[in-house]
């Protein structure tokens, strides 16, 4: 038996079941969005993104559609190039940019990364198949150790974080990890990141609690995954999804409440409930103009040009490290 493997799986449930314990058992009850995704969380994402109400993926597509050739000539000066992207998931949006790229004979190297090899797989399968000139080196782990380990070449990165993953950071994680990711970059370095815009309140709350449920699924399902991997007695039941947009902050924030008083056992530990008590569970955060200038200010980047939807409802923006 690998006893790395092992070892790195145990303390992974152990952080896992910290974090867990440490959000239900605070004043404030919350869970991290993160845990999501294990197989049943990533095929409802999977779901959602095909929502009509889930506005986000066709927007961005639209965008790379419409905006393929201003893309590359932002991003690019004639000389090789690589894009990492951070949590390439299915590809599907970034495919339209790469299948442009290789149309115009352009050098560069497309570098994934996920934390799931099997993602990476899939991904890799379907571009054989359908870019099979495409320079691949994917990377599986975790972002900043790619971007450690893999940040030595002396051709330009441009980092692809798509899909409004921002979104999911509160301000400081956000300011925290782009300062971060700044710091692995070379000077010239580019950042290429989707971000969901402020728009119509009633367009994003929909986004958010579809009419099929779908959303509501896929928050109930961490409380799933905690009673199967934490032994947990979690009854979906006596708990309703409930997300709410503040048009000031631009924040969606998205909360299970506890219908009745209840009391659930977690990991051995005893989680109260009062009745409409909430767990808030997820931060979809939605950004304006001022907003994002704010944001590479405090995090050293140069703005360089931004891409919109007809309707300006996402932006994929171009940011330079300096
Ligand atoms: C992955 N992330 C950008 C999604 C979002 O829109 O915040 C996750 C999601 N949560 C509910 N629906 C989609």
């Amino acid at each position: 038996m690998d006893t790395n493997h092992t070892e790195s799986v145990v303390d992974s449930l152990s952080i896992f079941e910290e974090e867990v314990l440490k959000g239900l058992l605070a004043t404030n009850k919350s869970l991290p969005s993160k845990y999501f995704y294990d197989a049943k969380g990533d095929e409802l994402f999977q779901q959602i993104m095909h929502l009509e109400e889930y506005y986000l993926t066709n927007k961005e597509l639209e965008i790379f559609t419409s905006h393929k050739q201003g893309i590359l000539e932002t991003i690019s000066n004639g000389e090789p190039f690589r894009i990492i992207e951070l949590g390439a998931g299915d590809g599907l949006k970034t495919k339209i940019l790469l299948k442009h790229f290789m149309d115009c004979s352009v050098d560069f190297t497309y570098t994934p990364v996920d934390i799931s090899g099997n993602v990476l797989e899939i991904l890799e399968r379907s571009l054989f198949e359908e870019l099979p000139e495409l320079n691949i080196e994917s990377y599986q782990g975790d972002y900043f150790d790619a971007l450690s380990e893999i940040s030595s070449r002396p051709e330009k990165d441009i980092v692809f974080f798509l899909g409004s993953n921002i979104g999911n950071f509160s301000h400081e994680e956000a300011v925290s990890f782009l300062s971060n990711l700044r710091g692995h970059l070379k000077s010239s370095d580019m950042l290429f990141m989707g971000v969901d815009l402020k728009k119509d309140p009633s367009a994003i709350l929909s986004a958010y609690n579809d009419s099929k449920g779908v959303t509501r699924e896929f928050n109930l399902n961490l409380l799933d995954r905690i009673n199967s991997e934490l032994d947990a007695d979690f009854n979906r039941e006596n708990f309703m999804h409930y997300p709410y947009y503040n048009p000031q902050t631009g924040e969606c924030r998205s909360y299970l409440i506890s219908t009745i008083e209840q009391d659930v056992h977690v990991a051995g530990e005893l989680v109260h409930f009062r009745a409409w008590e909430a767990i808030f569970m997820e931060i979809s955060k939605k950004y304006d103009e001022v907003q994002l200038k704010e944001l590479a200010e405090q995090t050293g980047f140069q703005i360089v040009r931004s891409f919109q939807d007809e309707k300006n409802w996402f932006s994929d923006v171009v940011w330079v490290n300096p």
